[in-house]
């Protein structure tokens, strides 16, 4: 079969790294990967840093993939920019950490011909896209609740040296996630939930900064948003799957009348014999009864990158943009807590359920 690329680096070649090798194999006939932590691979060019890499092989790199730990990502990004001023390059979320984002937002000006995008496959999430087609079909605009709730356990993963950020807290993992499927839920709405006030609930933790937070939003048009995620796995909005069935909670809820709209995103890993990865459990109720129930298959990050480095490829005069109203909310959440945080003392705060009051600026 023949190769769309000749070479896409790699660098940062952990968790995220490996899973982007899997997802490009289809795509490119060579890797170039760099991690100091890499063992030797003789079918890939592997280096321990970027430094490394000669100038013959890194001009012919097509594509870039940063894949490090979220405080490593402009200082990588800044070393690729300034030697290939127009390189092609995916970046994982969160892009940058907060103080950083004037420096992020320099280097795109100083590197006009570069195409960059972050990554967030759930942008366009075909389970996601069915769930707002009935809404559509059943004359929903204005839902009376919308709820999402992402929860995994991250300690297994933490206690066996995965990066864990500490800047961000949990707003660095699946909230970013969360609210990209928030947006695609709300549309046009959306700027009517970024701005108003939320109640939020914050669980700070001395590891992993914040471990859990729940967010209410009273959008002015009537709808009610409720947000919950957890790093240590517990939720509080029950899914229509057994417990023991689940690897990770990935729940959407809409409720209008009488009917309730469910999405269990994701409920399986490959390597469980119960089921495929990719799956999505979809499930609309009226009162007590079951009115519809599917399963949706949507490898939505194999989708999304794939399609995002084909569009450069094809398109690269047209590049999408990054995510900026994300970063806008996740920041200004993020000061609010590091502020009470800093202002209290962690130990006492860990006993106590603080409500806070946020407003995107
Ligand atoms: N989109 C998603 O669903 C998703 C999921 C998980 C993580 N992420 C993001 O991916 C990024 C990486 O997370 P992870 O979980 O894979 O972390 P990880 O700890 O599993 O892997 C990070 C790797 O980067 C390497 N590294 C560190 N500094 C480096 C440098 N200067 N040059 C080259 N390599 C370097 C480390 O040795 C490690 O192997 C983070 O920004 C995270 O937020 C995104």
């Amino acid at each position: 079969m023949s190769k769309e690329f000749n070479i896409i680096g790699i660098v940062g070649y952990g968790k995220i790294g490996r899973i982007y090798r899997e997802i490009f194999d289809e795509l490119t006939a060579h890797f170039l990967i760099v991690d100091p932590k890499m063992d030797e691979d003789r079918e890939n060019y592997i280096y321990f840093s970027l430094e490394d890499v000669p100038e013959e092989v890194f001009r012919h790199v097509q594509a870039w993939n940063i894949c490090v730990p979220t405080e490593n990502h402009l200082e990588i990004l800044s070393e690729i920019l300034s030697r290939n001023p127009r390189a092609w390059i995916i970046i994982e979320k969160p892009i940058c950490l907060s103080f950083e984002i004037d420096s992020f937002r320099a280097l795109l000006i100083r590197y006009p011909d570069a195409h960059i995008v972050g990554n967030e496959q759930y942008n366009d999430s075909l389970a996601i896209n069915e769930l707002k087609d009935f809404l559509a079909k059943t004359g929903i605009r204005r839902p009376e609740l919308i709820r999402i709730e992402f929860s995994k356990d991250r300690r297994p993963d933490i206690a066996a040296g995965r990066f864990v950020d500490l800047h961000y807290g949990l707003l660095g993992y699946e909230w970013v996630h969360m609210l990209a499927i928030l947006r695609n839920l709300l549309g046009e709405r959306w700027s009517e939930y970024a701005y108003a006030p939320s109640r939020i609930w914050p669980t700070f933790d001395v590891v992993q900064f914040v471990s859990e937070l729940e967010e209410h939003t009273a959008m002015s048009s009537g709808t009610k948003v409720e947000l919950r995620s957890s790093m240590i796995g517990n939720y509080e909005y029950e899914s229509f799957l057994p417990v023991d069935q689940l690897v990770q909670h990935r729940y959407v809820e809409v409720r209008s009348g009488s009917l309730r709209f469910m999405l269990q995103m994701e409920p399986r890993f490959k390597t469980q014999t119960t089921g495929g990865l990719f799956e999505n459990l979809f499930r609309i109720e009226e009162g007590d009864s079951v009115l519809r129930e599917s399963s949706i298959h949507d490898p939505s990050m194999p989708r999304f990158l794939q399609s995002t480095l084909r569009h450069l490829y094809e398109h690269a005069e047209s590049p999408i943009e990054i995510d900026w109203p994300f970063m806008e909310r996740i920041i200004s959440m993020r000061q609010l807590l590091r502020d009470h945080y800093n202002q209290n003392k962690p130990g006492a705060l860990e006993q106590v359920k603080t409500e806070l009051l946020h407003q995107t600026r």
